[in-house]
C-alpha cells in the first residue's frame, strides 16, 4: 500500500532507542508487577487529564468494568440498573455494562457528530436508567449543555468511555470517572494491552485499585471479590516514552483532519463535522460517510489506488450474535452509520503531502 491505513512499525520508529532503553530498565529492575514505572505513568496521567487520581489497569474494557463494579461496591449502582450507551459504539463499552450485571440502554447517536447528545437521549430517561456512558467516539468529546442538564436533573452517574480520546479538551471533567485504553492503535498505544481509570473521586479510585488487585486493600486482606486487572510496568515504561509527545501527536492528527476537511470536495463523500472547539477532538479516527450505499465500491476504488482504509464499525453491538435479545431494537442512525462509515489514514504514517494526494484521489472518484 502506498498510503497504509496504519503501520505501527513506522509510527513507533522514532521512539525505538528510548523504548529499548525503557524496556531494558524494567528488565534490570527485577520488578515486573506494579512499582515506580506504573506510579510515574499514573502521575503523568493525572496531570495530562487534569484529574486527581489515576489507576493503571490491564486494558480499556477492564477500565470500564472496574468503574462500574466500583460504583456497585460503593452502593451507587445495583444489579440490573440501566446504563445508556450510544448504539454505534465499539462493543467493549457494552460488554463492560453487561459483564457488571447492568443493562445496556442503546440510544441512537446524533447523525452529524456520530456521538450521544442531549436531544438524542432525552426520551430514553426512565426510572430504571441510573447511569450514562458517553463514548468520545473517534476522539470527539461527546458532551453538550442539554446532556449536562439531563444528567444533573436525573442524578445520573456518568462513566466516560475515553478509550479513543485521550487529550480531548474537557474529557475526564464531565462525570465520575473516565476509562482510557492504550491498545496499540490508540493515540497513545502500548506494546500489548493496557488501560487506565482517571477520576476526581478518591473513594472510587481506591475501590477500583483494590478490585483490580484481587479485591485487596492491603497484602493478604481481601475486602472485595476482585479481579486481576493490573497494568504491568513494561507497558507503563514504554507508554511514558511516547506520552511526552502525545500533545504534539494529537496536534498533527488535527492538522491532517482539518486539511482533509478542506480538500475533500467530492459531493458523494460526507466529511466529518468540525467540532466547535478544535481542542475537544483528537481525531483518533477520521471517518467519512459514503452516500447512497456506495461505501464498498468507494473502498475498492481507494484500495486500487493504494489507500488503506478501515471500518469503525461495520456491525453495531445490538446486531452482534451475543446481543440477540436487542437485535430488533429501532436504531436507524446506528445502522445507517454502520453501512456508510469509512475511516481514512490519519496516523503519523500519513504525511501532509499524503493527505493532499489522498484527497485528490478521492475528489476524482465517480460512483
Ligand atoms: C470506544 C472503546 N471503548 C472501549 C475499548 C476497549 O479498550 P481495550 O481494547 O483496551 O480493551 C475500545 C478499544 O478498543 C474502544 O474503542
Amino acid at each position: 500500500m502506498k498510503y497504509p491505513f496504519l503501520d505501527l512499525g513506522i509510527v513507533n520508529a522514532p521512539y525505538r532507542e528510548r523504548l529499548v532503553e525503557a524496556s531494558t530498565r524494567v528488565i534490570n529492575s527485577g520488578r515486573y508487577i506494579g512499582g515506580p514505572e506504573v506510579e510515574d505513568l499514573e502521575r503523568w496521567l493525572t496531570q495530562f487529564t487534569h484529574t486527581n487520581y489515576a489507576v493503571g489497569v490491564s486494558n480499556g474494557l477492564d477500565a470500564l468494568r472496574l468503574i462500574l463494579e466500583g460504583y456497585k461496591v460503593m452502593g451507587s449502582l445495583q444489579d440490573g440498573d440501566g446504563v445508556i450507551v450510544p448504539a454505534n459504539t465499539y462493543i467493549a463499552s457494552v460488554l463492560a455494562v453487561t459483564a457488571s450485571g447492568l443493562k445496556p440502554v442503546f440510544v441512537d447517536p446524533d447523525a452529524e457528530t456520530m456521538n450521544l447528545s442531549g436531544s438524542a437521549l432525552r426520551n430514553h430517561i426512565t426510572p430504571d436508567v441510573k447511569a450514562i456512558m458517553p463514548v468520545h467516539l473517534y476522539g470527539r468529546l461527546a458532551w453538550d449543555e442539554e446532556m449536562a442538564d439531563i444528567v444533573s436533573k436525573n442524578h445520573l452517574i456518568v462513566i466516560e468511555d475515553g478509550a479513543q480520546a485521550i487529550g480531548a479538551e474537557g474529557m475526564g471533567r464531565l462525570g465520575g470517572a473516565t476509562a482510557l485504553s492504550f491498545y496499540p492503535t490508540k493515540n497513545l498505544g502500548a506494546f500489548g494491552d493496557a488501560g487506565a481509570v482517571v477520576t476526581d473521586n478518591e473513594e472510587l479510585a481506591r475501590t477500583v485499585r483494590a478490585i483490580a488487585n484481587y479485591g485487596s486493600d492491603r497484602r493478604y486482606h481481601n475486602i472485595y471479590r476482585g479481579f486481576n486487572c493490573r497494568m504491568d510496568p513494561m507497558q507503563a515504561a514504554m507508554l511514558m516514552v511516547q506520552a511526552t509527545d502525545l500533545q504534539s501527536a494529537n496536534e498533527r492528527r488535527r492538522r491532517r483532519a482539518q486539511l482533509y476537511n478542506q480538500l475533500i470536495t467530492n459531493p458523494v463523500i460526507i466529511t466529518p463535522a468540525e467540532p466547535n472547539n478544535p481542542l475537544a477532538h483528537v481525531w483518533h479516527q477520521y471517518v467519512v460517510c459514503v452516500a447512497q450505499g456506495g461505501r464498498d465500491e468507494f473502498r475498492r476504488y481507494l484500495t486500487a489506488h493504494g489507500i488503506g482504509t478501515d471500518i469503525h464499525y461495520p456491525v453495531p453491538p445490538h446486531r452482534q450474535p451475543c446481543y440477540g435479545e436487542y437485535s430488533e431494537s429501532n436504531l436507524p442512525i446506528a445502522e445507517k452509520l454502520a453501512a456508510s462509515v469509512l475511516s481514512l489514514p490519519i496516523s503519523d504514517c500519513t504525511s501532509i503531502s499524503d493527505v493532499k494526494e489522498i484527497s485528490e484521489i478521492i475528489n476524482q472518484y465517480r460512483p
